[in-house]
C-alpha cells in the first residue's frame, strides 16, 4: 500500500540534528529575512494585473491574498519548528502522508520555485526594458516579449537574467547576510519614496467604481474581480516560508517565529495597501475593456493588442504598464524618480531569482537524495560544491518559461503549485497533532483546529479563484508527475528499496544559504 510508505520522522530529524545551528537569530533578522524574500515582482509589476482584473478593489485582493498566507503561515511553523529540514513541505509531506503525496507535494514546488523564478525575470525584464526606454534606447517588441503580444517572440532580457542568475548558483553565490540587508534597504526605500509622492496627490475620484469588475467578475475561472485578482496577487507574499526554514537558526523559536512570520506579511501587506492606494488615488487604476466592452484579461493577446492600439492614440493606462510603479512617478511629473524606482527594481528582484532557484535546486537535491530522482541529478561538483546538474537543468527550463510566458500567467501557474503545497501543509499540520499528539513541538500553531481549516478553505478559495487555465496546470501537471512516479521513483525510491537511514546532509549538501545577522 503506497500511502504506507512514510520516511519516519526519526530518521529525518536524527538527520536534522547533525547539521544543528547556532541559534543566532532574533525576531528583526527573522522579519528582514521574510521582507526580503518576498517583496518583488508581485508589488513592483503585478500591481497593474491585479488593477485589471479587480480595478480599486484590488486593495481588497491583498488583504484577503495576505490573511491566506498568515493562517498557512502559522502551520508552516509548527512543521518547520518540528523538522527543521531542507525540502520543506515536501518532507513534512514524506513524513505525514508518505511517499506518493509527498513525491505530488515536491513536484507541486516546481511550481512555485521555478515557475515563480520565471515570472520574477520576466517582471525584471519589464523594469529593464523601461530603463533603456527612457534612456531612448528601444528595443524591438520581438526581443522583448513572446508570442503572446502582437509582433512579439521571445523575451530575450528575461531569458538572460535567468541564465546568468543560474551561473552565479552554479559557481556557488548564495545570498550573503549584507547584501540581503542592503536589498531590502533598497525595496523598502523605494516603496516609502513611492508612498510619499503618491498619497498626498490621491483623488477620492479615482477609486470610483471601486469594484468595476465585482468580486469574481464574469465567475468561476475568470480570474476577475477582486478574488480573482487575490488568487494572482497572492505571489506577492510568497517566499515567507524562507522564515519558516530558520526555525532552527531561531533564538526562542517559539515566541520569534511566528513573530518574524507575522511580522513581515503585516509588513509587506501594509506596504502593498499603501501602495495600491497611492498608484489608484494619484493615477487611476480602472481596467480597461475590449472593442464590445468585453473585460480583457491581462497577459492575452486581445489585451496586448487593446494595450497597443490605446499607447498608440497617446493613452497608456496603468494596466498596460510593465513597470507599474516607476509609470506611475513618471506620469505624476517625477521622471528621475521614476527612474529611481526603475534601478531600484533593477537591483533588487534579481535576488528574489537568486533564492527561488535556490529553493528548487534544494528540493530536487533532496528528492534525489530520496531515490524519487536519479542519483546522477544530485551529483556535487568538486570545485564549486554545487548541485551543478540540477541547476543547469533547473536554470534552462527557468530561463525558457520565462523567454515565452506572460509574468501573470506565470505567476498564477506558480500560485496553483504553491496553494496546493500550503493546502498539504495545513493537512499535515492536523494529521500529526492527531498521530503523534505527544510530540515535541518547539512550535504550536495556535488554535490549530480554527486556523488549519481556514488555511484550507483559504488555499481552496483562491485555487478556484485562478483564471481556468492556471487551474488546469496543477491536475495536468500532477498527471505527469504520477506517471514519472510509477515508471521511476514508485521503485527506485530509498523507502522502496528498504533503505531507511537519511544520508548525513552535511557531507553531499550543498551550501545553505546564509541568513541575514
Ligand atoms: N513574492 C515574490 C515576488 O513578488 C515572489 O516577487
Amino acid at each position: 500500500m503506497i500511502f504506507g510508505r512514510v520516511k519516519p520522522l526519526d530518521a529525518i530529524l536524527a538527520t536534522a540534528e547533525k547539521k544543528s545551528l547556532t541559534r543566532s537569530l532574533g525576531p528583526w533578522q527573522l522579519t528582514l529575512l521574510g521582507v526580503g524574500a518576498v517583496i518583488g515582482t508581485g508589488i513592483f509589476v503585478l500591481t497593474s494585473e491585479a488593477a485589471q482584473k479587480a480595478g480599486p478593489g484590488m486593495m481588497w485582493s491583498f488583504v484577503i491574498a495576505g490573511l491566506v498566507c498568515a493562517v498557512a503561515a502559522l502551520c508552516y511553523s509548527e512543521l518547520a519548528s518540528m523538522v527543521p529540514v531542507a525540502g520543506s513541505a515536501y518532507t513534512y509531506t514524506y513524513a505525514v502522508m508518505g511517499e506518493l503525496l509527498a513525491w505530488m507535494v515536491g513536484f507541486a514546488l516546481i511550481l512555485e520555485y521555478a515557475v515563480a523564478a520565471s515570472a520574477v525575470s520576466v517582471g525584471w525584464s519589464g523594469y529593464f526594458v523601461g530603463l533603456l526606454a527612457n534612456a531612448g534606447i528601444v528595443l524591438p517588441i520581438s526581443l522583448t516579449q513572446g508570442f503572446y503580444a502582437p509582433g512579439g517572440f521571445m523575451n530575450v532580457p528575461a531569458l538572460v537574467i535567468a541564465l546568468l542568475v543560474t551561473m552565479l548558483l552554479m559557481i556557488g553565490t548564495t545570498e550573503s547576510a549584507r547584501v540581503n540587508a542592503v536589498l531590502v534597504a533598497i525595496k523598502v526605500t523605494a516603496l516609502t519614496v513611492f508612498i510619499v509622492i503618491t498619497i498626498p496627490i490621491m483623488k477620492g475620484q479615482n477609486f470610483d467604481p471601486f469594484l468595476p469588475n465585482g468580486w469574481s467578475g464574469p465567475g468561476l475561472g475568470s480570474g476577475l474581480g477582486a478574488v480573482g485578482a487575490a488568487a494572482s496577487i497572492f505571489f506577492a507574499y510568497v517566499g515567507f516560508d524562507a522564515v519558516s526554514t530558520a526555525a532552527e537558526e531561531t533564538k526562542n523559536p517559539q515566541r520569534n517565529v511566528p513573530i518574524g512570520l507575522i511580522g513581515s506579511l503585516l509588513i509587506c501587506t501594509i506596504f502593498y495597501l499603501l501602495v495600491s492606494a497611492g498608484a489608484i488615488g494619484s493615477i487611476g487604476a480602472q481596467p480597461i475593456t475590449g472593442p464590445a466592452g468585453e473585460i480583457l484579461q491581462p497577459g492575452s493577446t486581445p489585451f496586448a493588442t487593446q494595450c497597443q492600439s490605446l499607447l498608440a492614440a497617446g493613452r497608456e493606462p496603468l494596466v498596460c504598464s510593465k513597470e507599474a510603479l516607476a509609470f506611475v512617478l513618471r506620469q505624476t511629473g517625477h521622471p528621475a524618480l521614476g527612474n529611481a524606482i526603475g534601478i531600484a527594481a533593477f537591483l533588487a528582484l534579481p535576488s528574489v531569482i537568486l533564492i527561488l532557484l535556490f529553493g528548487q535546486t534544494r528540493i530536487f537535491f533532496v528528492m534525489a537524495r530520496d531515490g524519487l530522482l536519479p542519483g546522477k541529478l544530485a551529483t556535487i561538483h568538486p570545485k564549486w560544491k554545487t548541485p551543478h546538474v540540477i541547476t543547469i537543468i533547473t536554470g534552462i527550463a527557468v530561463s525558457a518559461f520565462a523567454a515565452f510566458l506572460p509574468v501573470g500567467e506565470l505567476a498564477d501557474y506558480s500560485n496553483s503549485g504553491t496553494l496546493f503545497a500550503f493546502f498539504m501543509v495545513a493537512l499535515s499540520v492536523l494529521i500529526l497533532r492527531v498521530k503523534q499528539p505527544g510530540r515535541h513541538r518547539p512550535f504550536r500553531t495556535p488554535f490549530v483546529w480554527i486556523v488549519a481549516p481556514l488555511a484550507i478553505i483559504g488555499t481552496v478559495g483562491l485555487y478556484v479563484s485562478l483564471p481556468l487555465k492556471a487551474i488546469l496546470v496543477l491536475p495536468i501537471w500532477g498527471a505527469i508527475g504520477l506517471v514519472i512516479y510509477f515508471l521511476y521513483g514508485y521503485r527506485k525510491s530509498n523507502v522502496a528499496l528498504g533503505i531507511v537511514d537519511v544520508p548525513e546532509l552535511d557531507k553531499d549538501a550543498p551550501p545553505e544559504p546564509l541568513p541575514p545577522h
